[in-house]
């Protein structure tokens, strides 16, 4: 399991770009790039070095806490992964190459894709002080020309990319990727019910194509959701001083919203369920929202029942359910 805060190198590498960079004249950049995504923009909106930095002050912190916590999930039902190279998608500043790095010591060789010079150039001088990521290399331009033409990697993720290409381009993407992934790929978009929608056509399109989810489903069959419901998980993150600055909030923390799907090549031993929501503890019981391979469950595990009771006291939201009980 790693933290959902940025590793100590990352932090002093960014902490670093900032001497000479007004809080003020960051939170205005990241708030104007926050509001072309929020209208469906992307991040070609992103056109200087500055506006990078303030992106990646703004936004790098909770989407490398949802990559950490989409990784840490894998791990626990695929132990044995131990890629030794990972193809990045839609890269950016580097985030998931950072996460990926923390969650595997047998990474050695990160190849990053990003379409955005001003995103490669820092991802690039982030990286450079760290021994860790020596073997660190961006392929500049378009995401499904390059994955075509990269070589595979045991690992490749996609995190926070697909929600900035049109539906042909996800599918065209979908397979590029897939066809790239030796072991594992491992998509991530915002926990919203567009990003979940993304989610579920590139889960369906890749189990017809042969693969097999390792999570969050308990399953490869249909999601048993049905709207407005979607599937969507949480990852709590502390707020560093700069980030509450660039924010303009005191809360030393945000709950950053995500969906995500990891595909294997090899079946994996799935839990029993997944939990898709708080659970509710009252004093008779707990009522608990399930996704299982039968369909949707809401368990309702009585007080009474010493054992069963106070291992559902310990689930949260996004936890495997390892057996019946
Ligand atoms: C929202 S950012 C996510 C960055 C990073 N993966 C993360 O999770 O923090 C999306 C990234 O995808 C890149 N991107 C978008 N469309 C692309 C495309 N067609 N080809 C390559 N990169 C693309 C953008 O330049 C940007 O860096």
């Amino acid at each position: 399991m790693i933290p959902p805060t940025l590793p100590a190198e990352l932090k002093a590498a960014l902490e670093a770009k900032l001497e000479g960079f007004s809080r003020s004249e960051a939170a205005e950049r990241a708030g104007r790039i926050s509001e072309t995504y929020r209208a469906g923009g992307t991040s070609a909106t992103i056109r200087s070095e500055r506006d990078a930095l303030a992106y990646a002050l703004a936004r790098m912190p909770a989407t490398y806490a949802a990559v950490a916590a989409s990784l840490n999930a894998l791990t626990e039902i695929v132990p044995d992964l131990a890629p030794a190279s990972l193809l990045d998608v839609g890269a950016g500043p580097g985030t998931a190459s950072w996460a990926a790095a923390q969650a595997f010591s047998s990474l050695t060789s990160f190849t990053l894709i990003d379409a955005n010079d001003n995103l490669r150039r820092l991802g690039l001088a982030l990286a450079r002080d760290s021994a860790r990521l020596e073997d660190y290399r961006y392929l500049p331009g378009e995401a499904c020309t390059n994955v075509a033409a990269a070589d595979a990697g045991d690992l490749v993720i996609a995190s926070y990319l697909m929600g900035e290409l049109g539906e042909d381009d996800q599918r065209r993407l979908a397979e590029a990727m897939w066809a790239k992934a030796r072991h594992a790929l491992l998509v991530i978009e915002p926990g919203t019910p567009a990003g979940y929608a993304r989610i579920l056509a590139l889960r369906e399109q890749l189990i017809a194509a042969g693969g097999h989810v390792a999570v969050p489903c308990p399953h490869d069959g249909p999601c048993p959701l049905v709207s407005p419901d979607w599937c969507h998980f949480s990852q709590r993150l502390p707020r560093l001083q700069a980030h509450k600055q660039i924010k303009g909030a005191d809360v030393p923390f945000e709950d950053e919203r995500f969906a995500y799907v990891a595909l294997t090549r090899a079946q994996v031993t799935r839990p029993h369920a997944r939990v898709l929501a708080p659970p509710v503890v009252g004093k008779a019981e707990i009522v608990a929202k399930l996704c299982t391979a039968d369909g949707l469950a809401k368990a309702k595990i009585p007080r009474r029942d010493k054992a069963a009771y106070a291992q559902a006291r310990r689930w949260r939201w996004g936890d495997g359910v390892m057996d019946e009980s």
